[in-house]
């Protein structure tokens, strides 16, 4: 393990998690593990920020953690813990509330305009806050990169500036962290409405394909998935955003290059294109659900405890100077 890069990430308890939280996020972690410190969180206390059950979201815990083992993190060479057992990630938001994080900020963060609408002075502060805390999560380890999905580049953006306010008035105390993020797949879109992200909050569950669907289910999901007009197997994310959704699905998750795709599609139809892909996207959810099958509750429990250990660790050496810096000790 090198020392001297820490990884940091991280996925909210709320909802079944789909194969694009897997393609743009998830999927990228494994392969780190061997080169840096990584560091994988279950963000439980931001998935409170809308509306819960709290028996769901105690389930969702230890699905998110049977989750993270089933795509090949390894409690070995990963820190894998769920936030809210860390109360340093809930303290350092509360700081950085009061030294960095402006209001004009977070009024322009995309992901509050989408869930807040047209209710923007009647949803809870934790709507607004949430990315304050996403900037404590990370910065609290001294974190050098975040891979995640297209739609948190922005709130890594502005962990950015909040790192280097908080620097520049208090001195060096925070690493300031980039986003990695993947040159394909980082956007998976809706399968029926291909102009938005595929969210696991979607109201049709036709739409997106969760890591847990039924196989039968999710290949019907694959064959009835919009395309564009046209005919040919063609690359092309302007003009046939549908069509270039679903190849760039097939290649993740069959593990082929897109120039390579269309090739071998060459003079076939949708209609076959779209059988393959229900496949790819069956083996590779069988796979995936009977390693998550294979995860006692007890086995994730325990991850989580042995995750808590080594993160409160870390965060309290950090919080410990954080205070000192601040003038509370
Ligand atoms: P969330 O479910 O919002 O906690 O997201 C967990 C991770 O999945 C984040 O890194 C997101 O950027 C990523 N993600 C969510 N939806 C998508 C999508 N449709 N395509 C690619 N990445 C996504
Ligand atoms: N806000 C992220 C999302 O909605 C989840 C998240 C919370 C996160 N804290 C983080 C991601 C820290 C990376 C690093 O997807």
């Amino acid at each position: 393990m090198n020392q001297s890069k820490t990884i940091f990430s991280g996925v909210k308890p709320s909802g079944d998690l789909t194969i694009g939280n897997y393609i743009g996020a998830i999927s990228q972690w494994p392969e780190m593990q061997d080169k840096y410190r990584c560091i994988f969180s279950i963000v439980d206390y931001h998935a409170i920020t809308v509306k819960y059950q709290p028996e769901e979201l105690r389930k969702r815990i230890l699905e998110i953690t049977k989750i993270y083992l089933a795509s090949g993190i390894d409690p070995k060479k990963s820190i894998i813990f769920q936030q809210s057992a860390v109360p340093e990630h809930t303290e350092l938001a509360w700081i950085l509330g009061c030294s960095g994080s402006y209001i004009a900020d977070l009024k322009k963060m995309t992901q509050f305009k989408d869930k807040a609408g047209e209710k923007q002075n009647s949803v809870f502060v934790g709507l607004f806050t949430y990315p304050v805390l996403m900037a404590a999560d990370i910065l609290l380890y001294d974190t050098q990169a975040v891979p995640v999905g297209d739609d948190q580049k922005q709130h890594v953006e502005l962990t950015r500036d909040i790192a280097k306010r908080f620097n520049n008035k208090y001195g060096p105390s925070f690493v300031v962290p980039e986003a990695i993020v993947r040159k394909e797949g980082a956007r998976i879109m809706s399968l029926t409405e291909p102009i938005k992200k595929m969210s696991k909050s979607a109201s049709n569950s036709n739409s997106y394909i969760s890591l847990l669907d039924d196989i039968e289910v999710a290949k019907k999901k694959i064959m009835k998935a919009v395309t564009d007009s046209g005919t040919n197997i063609d690359y092309d994310s302007a003009d046939r955003p549908a069509l270039a959704n679903l190849l760039t699905i097939y290649a993740q998750l069959g593990n082929r290059q897109i120039p390579r795709l269309v090739k071998d599609y060459q003079g076939k139809g949708y209609g076959e294109f779209k059988k393959d892909l229900a496949e790819i996207v069956a083996k590779f959810l069988t796979d995936f659900q009977n390693k998550f099958n294979n995860i006692s509750n007890k086995e994730a429990q325990a991850v989580l405890e042995s995750g808590r250990q080594q993160a409160s660790a870390l965060a309290q050496m950090k919080m410990e100077k954080i205070r000192k810096v601040i003038g509370v000790r």
